[in-house]
């Protein structure tokens, strides 16, 4: 339902430049929701988050801790791919984030992370680099949310393609979201 209100959703300008809506993709039962920032060119052509090639990454970085991407939810800090594949505006963002936070409310995860800087500041609201904010946890709260959901980042695959050498502290920040996992689902 959610998904149908925002396909006839007018108040976000991406929508009249993208092909498709992207609203996300995984399980409504996932422990663990994932948010990235915008769709780009294969997300928007197919409608799904995460499909091109920092999505393949994505998805063996997630194999590699044994969550198939069925198991998990992911989406964006907006819905509908950026023109030219810019980064969101504030306005953009601001204007789609109910809709987030509703899909986060709904599927009540154990664990949140945010892809990348841009959607960290979006759901912590912290103003801190990526650099900072990963290997750390934080919460995540809404008026709505029985209880805050553990919150962190990791590296956008995107960086990681172009910064291999990171690779390594996001392989330490994978293995303490597996055993974050671990002790919340006990
Ligand atoms: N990068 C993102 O942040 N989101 C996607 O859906 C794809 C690439």
């Amino acid at each position: 339902e959610l998904r149908e209100v925002l396909s006839r959703f007018d108040g976000c300008a991406l929508a009249k430049t993208a092909t498709n809506l992207v609203f996300g993709d995984g399980s409504g039962e996932a422990r663990v929701v994932l948010v990235g920032e915008a769709p780009g060119s294969e997300e928007d052509r197919r409608g799904l988050p995460f499909v091109g090639p920092s999505g393949q990454l994505l998805d063996r970085m997630l194999a590699s801790i044994g969550l198939p991407r069925g198991d998990v939810f992911i989406s964006n800090t907006v819905f509908w791919r950026p023109p030219g594949n810019r980064s969101p505006s504030s306005g953009e963002v601001a204007v789609c984030m109910p809709f987030l936070e509703r899909i986060i409310e709904l599927i009540d995860p154990l664990i949140l992370v945010a892809l990348g800087g841009p959607a960290a500041n979006a759901l912590l609201g912290r103003g801190e680099s990526i650099g900072k904010l990963r290997g750390r946890w934080f919460t995540y709260q809404t008026p709505r949310l029985a209880r805050p959901v553990a919150t962190t980042a990791l590296f956008h695959p995107a960086y990681l393609l172009r910064t291999p050498g990171q690779k390594r502290l996001a392989w330490r920040d994978l293995l303490a979201l597996r055993h974050k996992l671990d002790d919340l689902a006990g």
